[in-house]
């Protein structure tokens, strides 16, 4: 993932207009159709059994394994049939307040171009196999698609009291790399952990990181990791207690309480905790990416 995914670049590219939407999506050539077709091939050879059964649902729901690149008019059909979201094409990161715009109105801003196969197992902006077979499955989900629109809807509050970074947080740690239970069972929902190989088998199930069950107000004082697996997840019991959580909290409240940097390190377990799983933070202490740690 990007550095900074809400401090988007501000030049905007000359064909586009304030709404920051591409006229229409890329036409893919069959070469980058087959690039989709093997990111989606290698997931789900790991998402079965780790990843949340709405996720899994949702890739049925929009067949999203049916060849190529997905059509984002079909795929927008499909989607306002079922909860009223569309997906609309985005040349690249987009500002923060026309992001928090679409999502409010329950459009999903998703990159228009795909890696190339020099990339594949990395690339620094998210591209629309991120984008849409990462994201767009959960939108299918009614109770997750109110939570993302609330989310847009709560953007803006959080630009006009600076805490952008707190609002960030609680995005990095739900919609890119939320756990959930179900029947007891750790599974993955983020985006960030289900839309490549390595993340989803260490979030769900090595023994390095803490997941920790959600509360809003500890996620939104918690650092995070950018480039590298996170230290820390957090585990919700249902979407329905996500949205709950987020939409009776009293932002403004919490706004004017939050100290404008984050006040507990992202590999932090403290007193108020309610621990799932205490990590050993081995995979870090070993140093990580790029120390040729194991992810373990
Ligand atoms: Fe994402």
């Amino acid at each position: 993932m990007p550095e900074g995914v809400f401090t988007a670049p501000l030049k905007k590219p000359a064909h586009v207009g304030d709404d920051w939407l591409e006229p229409k999506q890329t036409e893919y050539s069959s070469e980058e159709d087959g690039i989709w077709n093997d990111l989606f091939s290698r997931q789900m050879e790991v998402l079965p059994g780790r990843a949340a059964s709405a996720f899994m649902h949702g890739l049925d729901k929009l067949d999203l394994g049916r060849g190529g690149v997905p059509d984002f008019g079909r795929l927008s059909e499909e989607l306002d049939r079922l909860t009223g979201w569309s997906v609309v094409p985005v040349p690249m990161l987009i500002p923060d307040h026309v992001f928090f715009w679409h999502l409010a109105n329950r459009r999903f801003p998703a990159g228009n171009f795909i890696r190339t196969r020099e990339t594949f197992d990395y690339i620094q902006e998210p591209d629309v196999f991120h984008d849409v077979f990462g994201h767009v499955p959960m939108l299918t989900d009614p109770v997750y698609a109110d939570y993302m629109q609330e989310y847009g809807k709560a953007g803006w509050k959080a630009m006009r009291y600076n805490r952008l970074k707190a609002l960030g947080a609680l995005y990095w740690y739900t919609v890119e790399f939320g756990l959930l239970l179900e029947q007891g069972e750790v599974r993955a929902y983020g985006a960030g952990i289900l839309s490549g190989p390595t993340e989803v088998v260490f979030a769900v199930e090595a023994k390095s990181p803490n997941r920790i069950m959600l509360s809003v107000d500890r996620v939104m004082r918690t650092d995070y990791v950018i480039s590298d697996l996170q230290p820390t997840y957090f585990v919700i019991e249902s979407f329905e207690d996500l949205y709950r959580q987020t939409v009776e909290r009293d932002f403004d409240r919490l706004y004017r309480n939050l100290p404008p940097a984050f006040t507990y390190a992202n590999s932090a377990v403290i007193d108020v905790d309610n621990v799932v799983h205490r990590g050993t933070q081995e995979y870090l202490l070993r140093g990580g990416r790029g120390s040729g740690a194991r992810p373990v």
